[in-house]
């Protein structure tokens, strides 16, 4: 077998990279470790910035969105139970973000890649990456039937995941990895109840971190800040709502629908990168490069924006116009990812219970909250970065 680009991995970096190259003529595969069903069940991401929308709109992909999903034109912050709106599209020149499950995001790719013939070979065991350093690279797996696969190419892109192969592909000592592991994680829901407000609510209340999110009008999503230690088996929905409804506070709480839950899942925290994001042959894109703590939305993005700016410089490559492009890429992915980093390791920051906290550190957090509420300079800043920065310029540190 042979093609242009093989992709490894069908998430959101690796579907939108083959819808993407496929609106510019380019041939491409895709081999991912499990099967449809198991990629589009997975519950994660559910807030898209603008230019995810965009790209979505621009690939064709957006007629269900343009009618399930919710326009957002600001959050709230709730400090101690005390609510605050932020008025994200007055601070942007009129920028929105969009609550659009990522379930849904990927059930719209995998629906228009059957119907325009986009190829994905399903449970491919042990990929294997070759020769990314030379000319020549191709990709090894084992097919459903244990048949040995072999695909040749001109580019391999991983965009497999934070647990994928190909980020270990990189010789280790061209390899720089950064890391902040939190010392807690969030213990999500889903429930088929009203939403308690409009817009999100993200509380940072003194027992710790809530979200209140949402899915559609009468489907919520919840989250509370919880131990890393912990089970969900020791949150019982009761036990779950109460404590959602004690950080919202009361005049929140009291307002919040209850019901029974339908997912239930702990999730870690940590801040990630692996530079550079480009060797040889070889990209990464998504969480096979970066991980973010979810406070800030921003992962899935992340993913569709490395991916928006590799698809122009593989076309920049195939249409003969040169490789600066492709030599740019790392560069230019991560300046825009380590303002995400920032972003969502600052808004983890001040909306997060940590166990080290002592007096003077929950003041810090609560002024900088306080000054926020009431700022329009503070508010613009959490507003710029919440609707996503824009995909141009920047400096990468990745020299420093
Ligand atoms: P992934 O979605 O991880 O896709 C990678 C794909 O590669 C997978 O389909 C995987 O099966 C496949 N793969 C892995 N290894 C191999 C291999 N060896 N060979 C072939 N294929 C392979 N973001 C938010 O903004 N908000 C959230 O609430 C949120 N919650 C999250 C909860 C969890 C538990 C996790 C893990 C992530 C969450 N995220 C959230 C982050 C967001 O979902 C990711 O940033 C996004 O999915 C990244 O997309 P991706 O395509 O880069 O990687
Ligand atoms: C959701 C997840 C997030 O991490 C976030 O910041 C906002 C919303 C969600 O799942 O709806």
């Amino acid at each position: 077998m042979r093609t242009q680009v093989a992709i490894i991995g069908a998430g959101p970096a690796g579907m939108f990279l083959a819808h993407l190259l496929r609106a510019d003529g380019i041939d491409a595969l895709v081999i991912e470790r499990r099967d449809r069903s198991y990629v589009e069940g997975r519950v994660r991401a559910g807030v898209l910035e603008q230019a995810t929308v965009g790209l979505m709109r621009r690939l064709g992909l957006a007629d269900r969105l343009e009618r399930e999903g919710m326009v957002h034109r600001g959050t709230n912050l709730s400090l101690d139970g005390r609510m605050f709106h932020i008025d994200m599209a007055a601070l942007t020149g009129g920028s929105t973000v969009t609550v659009y499950g990522q379930q849904e995001v990927m059930r719209d790719l995998f629906d228009a890649a059957q119907v325009r013939g986009l190829e994905i070979a399903w449970n491919a065991a042990d990929v294997a990456l070759h020769e990314l350093d030379g000319t020549r690279p191709f990709v090894t797996w084992r097919d459903a039937d244990g048949a040995a696969r072999r695909v040749d190419c001109d580019f391999v892109v991983g965009c497999d995941g934070y647990h994928g192969v190909s980020r270990a592909s990189l010789p280790a000592d061209v390899r720089r990895t950064f890391e902040r592991v939190y010392p807690f994680g969030w213990l999500g829901i889903l429930a088929e109840v009203p939403p308690v407000e409009d817009e999100l609510v993200y509380a940072n209340h003194e027992r710790g971190f809530a979200l209140a999110s949402m899915r559609s009008a009468t489907r919520s999503r919840y989250y509370v800040q919880c131990g890393l230690d912990e089970d969900v088996a020791d949150w019982p929905d009761e036990r779950f709502w109460d404590e959602l409804c004690l950080r919202l506070g009361p005049e929140t709480g009291a307002r919040v629908t209850r019901g029974a839950s339908f997912e239930k899942t702990i999730a870690p925290l940590r801040s990630f990168v692996s530079e550079p994001m480009r060797w040889g042959r070889l990209f990464l894109a998504g969480d096979a490069a970066h991980i973010v703590p979810p406070t800030g939305a921003k992962g899935m993005n992340l993913a569709v924006s490395d991916v928006t700016m590799l698809g122009e410089a593989l076309a920049g490559h195939y249409r003969g116009q040169g490789d600066a492009g492709i030599d740019g890429y790392s560069a230019r992915a991560l300046a825009r990812v380590w303002k995400a980093e920032r972003f969502s390791w600052w808004f983890t920051s001040v909306t997060h219970r940590f166990p080290t906290m002592d007096g003077f550190d929950r003041r810090i957090q609560m002024a900088e909250l306080d000054y926020i509420r009431g700022s329009e300079a503070a508010q613009r800043t959490l507003a710029e970065n919440y609707v996503g920065l824009p995909l141009t310029g920047g400096v990468s540190s990745e020299a420093v």
